[in-house]
């Protein structure tokens, strides 16, 4: 039975910041972030956009009537969660009104999470071909301001709909993962911020690709020439081309220029977006398949992830026939093209708004916020959610 990827939703607040202007505010050159980093664009969060309302909006363009029923098990991937205790995803279940014979859950390992739930989602299907499962990758990058790590903030989430017989991705059997006790970035329960050590990251992220590259290959007899893309976890876009680049010279031309190639082309909604943790190594995927439009139905895709800390894996898929009729190539467009730009002390400020923490009510204005599900408020230090077209 093929197990796989059926649909994949996607949803990034409606500001952005200019990385170009970041760069001059913050006295570095434009070219240290658009090309040393590689990004253009960063999503900005306003307080009406959480990581629950950014995952139940990514759902919510994906969702079909038959989906809402048949999904049995809901698994939210973020390492920016609102509640030490509460699953986040027990409050999409509710905003997209899932049915209730479900579980949720929400996984937590860094930026692995959503990985993380996509394997237990194919165990689940392997055991239940009937069921389909969501899983969530969802979460606000937040380093600081005027921090090194600032230039790879952003927010957004990706919605995977895993069931059998998948419309666009079969998920090959093959994976490694591997495991290392590692400080690389770590978050303490009492920060909003994360703690990095940007340097110790990117070596421990090569690192962790080599071995399971090495691994992986042994284990399935493929090689570099097999694939016609590898995706990456992504919290920049230069990262992931830096492992790349380390195993080039086992393929072939051909196989080189293809892979330089489409790596490019599943960097470019990331590019635009900035770092959004679990759901990077899918954006990037989404990126690849909706803008390469003669990527051939079969072509097998290699996908790269890694959750500081630390945690990484790869693993394989096999894209459908008519996998393209399944995408929402148009819908996000629109979503890009209607984005607002915000300035640097915009950002700053709505960088520095916080939600009450003693309880007190607030009721947040969100007829400014686009999105179709909202965080409208807080009371009785209980979040407030509203779906507009419930
Ligand atoms: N033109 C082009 N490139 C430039 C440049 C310019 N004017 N100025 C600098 N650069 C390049 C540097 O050479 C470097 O490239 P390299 O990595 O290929 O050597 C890149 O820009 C970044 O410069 P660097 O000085 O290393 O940046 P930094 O110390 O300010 O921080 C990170 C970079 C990624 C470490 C930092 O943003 C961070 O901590 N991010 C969060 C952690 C993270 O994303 N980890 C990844 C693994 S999960």
């Amino acid at each position: 039975m093929k197990i796989g990827i059926d649909k994949i939703g996607f949803y990034a607040p409606h500001l952005f910041v200019d990385m170009n202007k970041l760069a001059v505010s913050r006295n570095v050159e434009p070219e240290k972030f658009t090309i040393g980093i590689g990004q253009e664009k960063m999503s900005i969060p306003p307080i009406t956009q959480d990581p629950v309302t950014l995952a139940a909006n990514a759902a919510l363009e994906v969702l079909d009537e038959k989906d809402k029923e048949a999904i049995d098990f809901v698994i939210f991937g973020t390492e920016s969660g609102i509640d030490s205790s509460k699953s986040a995803g027990v409050y999409v279940h509710d905003l997209l009104g899932l049915n209730p014979y479900a579980r949720v859950i929400e996984v937590k390992q860094a930026c692995y999470g959503a990985t993380a739930g996509i394997q237990m989602a194919k165990g689940h299907i392997a055991l239940n071909p009937k069921s389909k499962v969501l899983v969530l990758g969802s979460d606000i990058a937040r380093y600081g301001l005027d921090t090194p790590g600032e230039a790879t903030q952003g927010a957004g989430a990706v919605a995977l709909v895993i069931s059998a017989d998948p419309n666009i991705m079969a998920l090959e059997d093959q994976s490694v993962y591997f495991t290392s006790d590692i400080m690389d970035f770590w978050r303490p329960v009492y920060s909003d911020k994360a703690f990095v050590d940007g340097k110790l990251s990117n070596e421990q992220y090569i690192s962790f690709f080599s071995k399971v590259w090495e691994q992986y290959k042994t284990k399935s007899g493929l090689e570099l020439n097999d694939f016609e893309a590898i995706c990456f976890h992504l919290p920049y876009t230069k990262m992931g081309l830096k492992a790349l680049k380390t195993v080039l010279d086992e393929g072939s031309e051909d196989a080189k220029e293809r892979l330089v190639a489409n790596y490019k082309i599943s960097t470019g909604y990331n590019r635009n977006v900035g770092n959004i943790y679990t759901g990077s190594l899918y954006l990037s995927l989404l990126s690849l398949i909706e803008q390469k439009d003669d990527l051939a139905e079969r072509s097998r895709i290699g996908l790269f992830s890694y959750g500081s800390g630390a945690v990484g894996e790869f693993f394989t898929g096999i894209l459908q026939p008519n996998y393209r009729e399944h995408l929402y190539v148009g819908k996000h467009n629109n979503l890009f093209s209607a984005r607002k730009e915000v300035t640097v002390p915009e950002y700053e400020e709505i960088f520095q708004q916080t939600l009450p923490t003693d309880g007190s009510t607030v009721n947040l204005d969100i007829n400014n916020d686009p999105a179709s599900i909202c965080l409208s408020g807080m009371d009785d230090n209980k979040r407030q959610y509203v779906n507009k077209v419930k």
